[in-house]
């Protein structure tokens, strides 16, 4: 009965979501693209942004030029540099003081998925500020024009450059979740791969592997479009060929730009096809125990996709044909496996490890909670899991 209500839920919501105001981000895209921004921003009349950003950029020097470039052009601005990896509602709360203070016009969001998500919470709020951050929890609470965004990723990555999602903490609950809505969605994206070429190694392999569960999580769910189905095929394309590559020569412009590609089209795939179990369960590792996203991401993946079993095989079978995997004549479930233990290899390859240290047995009942929470009803996975299943996927990613 359970299931029947899901999916007549994911059904709805698939049919609604057709008539959300969905758009894309405008890209600056190329090397040393990010040299257009000021200019860019400049000519939309804003005199005053917010940069969010972290420690990490900071000290990586990332952003030296773009600030030159922003004096140069007569914008003044401002550097909240505090996010934290899985950014919290302190971080918001803090850098939206900075943009009131500043009188700020416009938000520049220069990072990772972290100071993306904190830029989109500090959007929402400057939108909506009667709301809270937990009031808007969940899909299409903000409902409202957000002042002008510019995501700046420089990871490959979250893809959050292009979708509907700020994924949030509550450091106080340990609570990890998204405000979804197509308000959300940043107006301009950079894609400059020269930003990536410095990414360490483990985050590389990790942000990188994020990006690959965005596209087989949407690919293999049940409400996927035409674009998103492209979407998917062209990013783990992408992933295979060029991810190894950009592990192992951090240099490769070509490689860098591919996975940056990558990671964009996954998040256009995802915003609109949905993610599934692995992300519930990666979100709550995340607000727990503050578990990097992608490395959660990365070990889950195998161990979902496996626990599907026959209601993936045919998405995942394609994939594996996709990526050269698949021998003709194989079974789908053949297919299937071998796609997955590539997922496994490649992780090997790039030293992720096969368990998740640290989860504690005394946290499952309120994780396995809070992750249903999270994907039922809404999230079109391929088989509906149940209470049981969930414990008993704790406990295969658990060292
Ligand atoms: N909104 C969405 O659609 C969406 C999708 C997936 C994940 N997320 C969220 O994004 C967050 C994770 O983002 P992330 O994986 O990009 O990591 P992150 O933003 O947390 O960054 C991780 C670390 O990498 C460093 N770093 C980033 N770019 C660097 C570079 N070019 N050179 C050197 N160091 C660099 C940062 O300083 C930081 O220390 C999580 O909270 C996750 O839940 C959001
Ligand atoms: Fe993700």
């Amino acid at each position: 009965m359970y299931k029947v209500f899901c999916r007549t839920y994911q059904g709805v919501m698939k049919f609604a979501s057709s008539f959300l105001p969905w758009r894309e981000p405008e890209l600056l895209m190329g090397e040393n693209s990010l040299e257009k921004l000021p200019a860019l921003i400049k000519g939309q009349g804003i005199e005053s942004v917010l940069i969010v950003s972290d420690k990490g950029i900071i000290s990586a020097r990332l952003m030296d030029e773009f600030l030159q470039g922003l004096k140069e052009a007569g914008i003044c601005f401002v550097v909240y540099d505090e996010t934290v990896p899985n950014p919290t509602i302190d971080n918001i709360e803090e850098a939206l003081k900075v943009y009131h203070q500043n009188k700020c016009m416009g938000l520049v969001a220069f990072g990772g998925g972290s100071p993306m998500d904190c830029a989109k919470g500090v959007a929402a709020r400057a939108a909506r500020p009667k709301k809270t951050i937990p009031q808007m929890k969940g899909v299409l609470k903000v409902m409202k024009k957000i002042p002008p965004l510019f995501a700046i990723p420089t990871t490959a990555g979250t893809g959050s450059e292009a979708t509907l999602a700020a994924v949030v903490s509550n450091s106080e609950t340990h609570e990890k979740y998204a405000i979804m809505d197509t308000a959300l969605i940043p107006h301009y994206a950079v894609l400059d791969p020269v930003l990536t070429l410095n990414l360490p190694k483990h985050i590389t392999s990790t942000t990188g592997m994020d990006a690959l569960t965005h596209a087989v999580e949407a690919y293999i769910g049940r409400s996927n479009t035409k674009e998103t189905i492209q979407f998917s095929k062209e990013a783990v394309t992408l992933i295979f060929e060029n991810l190894y590559e950009c592990y192992t020569n951090g240099t490769n412009l070509t490689a860098r730009a591919n996975m940056q590609r990558a990671a964009y089209l996954a998040g256009m795939a995802f915003t609109r096809a949905y993610v599934g179990y692995v992300h519930a369960i990666a979100h709550t590792l995340g607000g727990f125990y503050s578990i990097p996203h992608g490395l959660a991401n990365a070990v889950i993946l195998p161990y979902v996709l496996e626990y599907y079993g026959e209601s993936a095989h045919k998405p995942l079978a394609e994939l594996a044909d996709l990526v050269g995997l698949g021998n003709q004549g194989d079974s789908d479930q053949i297919k299937a496996e071998a796609f997955i233990n590539a997922i496994k290899d490649m992780n090997k390859k790039m030293d992720i490890p096969a368990k998740i240290n640290g989860i504690q047995d005394s946290d499952l009942p309120v994780m396995v909670e809070r992750a249903l929470s999270e994907a039922n009803p809404l999230y079109p996975v391929p088989k509906i899991l149940f209470k049981g299943d969930m414990f008993h996927l704790y406990e295969t990613i658990k060292a």
